[in-house]
């Protein structure tokens, strides 16, 4: 197990009712800017809880955070927050609407262009306290310190990560899960079963604890997410999503251990120049890394085969062909698409799409041997 440092503050209020705690989850006396998205929790009972419980305190609405936040829209919400003088923020969404509220914390104080955080690691010095209640389980980023906002102008999806923006608190309701759309569920699943194996599926190090929780929450999210589809109000299904969506990246299971973040930063260009969602990204392009990289990672994705699908014959190699499949198989199953083609994008695409890994100097994978001629050859596999 290699060296860590580990510190998660993020307090987790958890389960039916919880939204009325927000009002002693709050400092009082806050100025709260309450940023949300496209209108979704109007329709489904949320804004009226929450609403309910912010009263007593001064209260301006942020709306309209698009999903896969815009840096542009952002920019408006830092001049309202500088306008009102607001001293804490409030998301109330997916992770759209947190990573764009962790922006706005960091952007409100920050000298110079806040792109630059994202697309030259600005150093952040400061940020306002942020709270969060979760509306989609998927990303994690209710419990972590990271944040992803895409500039529509230049076509570009660029990631950020600060202590200094892990939440002050998340209130995590599974029955405000209930109405989302069959295709923002199995994104959720999709999304939060992949950050896991980006975080396990690498080399052996030898670090059980980290293991066993990985393979435990891949158990989880695989059993219960080809459930939820058909039992879309069953709370226990969806607390179990929840629980272990938030766990998949609160920074638990990748400490001390090698992680190959490839498919995530290679499927940022998919969602900001085809539009594809973020789950859908990752659907596609894991079963490349997988391919591509087979030799380095067919110890643990036999050993993945074994514990998350139950695959028990044939040899190592045997072992790990088919656990790709079964990946390949989960996805599709969830009503995922697994091929590029299907998203109407073809070879002539693939040096754009590539073209943003060398543009950033990343190197991807747990090797950081994934540049961009590399990332064309992973997407050639898929498409
Ligand atoms: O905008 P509204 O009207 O609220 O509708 C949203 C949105 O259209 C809807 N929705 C959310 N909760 C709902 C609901 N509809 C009905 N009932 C509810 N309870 O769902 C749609 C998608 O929401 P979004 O927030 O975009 O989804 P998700 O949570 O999957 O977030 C995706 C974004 O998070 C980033 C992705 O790149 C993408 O931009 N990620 C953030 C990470 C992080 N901060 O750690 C890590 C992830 O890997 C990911 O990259
Ligand atoms: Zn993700």
């Amino acid at each position: 197990m290699n060296n860590f440092e580990f510190c998660n503050p993020v307090k987790v209020v958890f389960g039916k009712g919880s939204i009325a705690r927000l009002s002693a989850l709050i400092p009082e006396g806050s100025k709260v800017l309450m940023v949300y998205g496209g209108g979704s929790i109007k329709k489904n009972g949320i804004y009226g809880q929450v609403t309910k419980a912010l009263e007593g305190f001064e209260v301006t609405e942020f709306p309209g955070i698009e999903a896969n936040p815009h840096y542009e829209t952002c920019m408006k919400a830092v001049e309202v927050v500088k306008e009102k003088k607001i001293d804490f923020l409030l998301a109330v969404g997916g992770g759209s609407v947190i990573d764009a509220t962790k922006f706005i914390a960091v952007s409100v104080g920050f000298e110079g262009d806040p792109w630059d955080i994202l697309s030259k690691g600005g150093e952040i010095k400061s940020a306002l306290p942020l709270g969060t209640v979760l509306t989609l389980a998927a990303t994690g980023s209710e419990m972590n310190e990271r944040s992803v906002i895409s500039r529509v102008s230049t076509r570009e999806k660029l990631n950020f990560a600060s202590p200094l923006v892990f939440p002050k608190f998340s209130v995590l309701d599974p029955e405000v899960t209930y109405s989302l759309p069959a295709r923002q569920v199995a994104n959720g699943v999709v999304d939060s079963f992949i950050h896991v194996v980006e975080q396990y599926l690498t080399y052996p190090v030898n670090a059980k604890v980290q293991d066993a929780f990985s393979e435990g929450l891949m158990r989880v999210i695989h059993e219960e997410g080809l459930k939820v589809l058909d039992n879309p109000n069953d709370y226990d299904i969806r607390a179990n999503l929840m629980w272990a969506a938030t766990n998949a990246l609160n920074v638990w299971i990748g400490q001390g251990v090698p992680q190959d973040w490839s498919s995530h930063r290679m499927g940022y260009s998919l969602t900001a120049q085809f539009g594809l969602d973020h789950a859908q990204t990752l659907a596609i392009l894991l079963p490349g890394v997988m391919t591509y990289m087979f030799k380095e990672k067919q110890a643990k994705l036999a050993r993945m085969g074994e514990v998350v699908f139950g695959i028990a014959d044939g040899t190592e190699e045997e072992k790990a062909r088919k656990t790709i499949a079964a990946c390949e198989d989960f996805f599709s199953r969830m009503g995922l698409k697994t091929r590029l083609g299907e998203c109407g994008i073809t070879e002539k695409d693939l040096d754009t799409l590539a073209a943003p890994v060398d543009k950033q100097g990343w190197k991807l994978g747990e090797h950081h041997n994934i540049d961009s001629r590399v990332a064309r050859e992973i997407m050639a596999l898929r498409l």
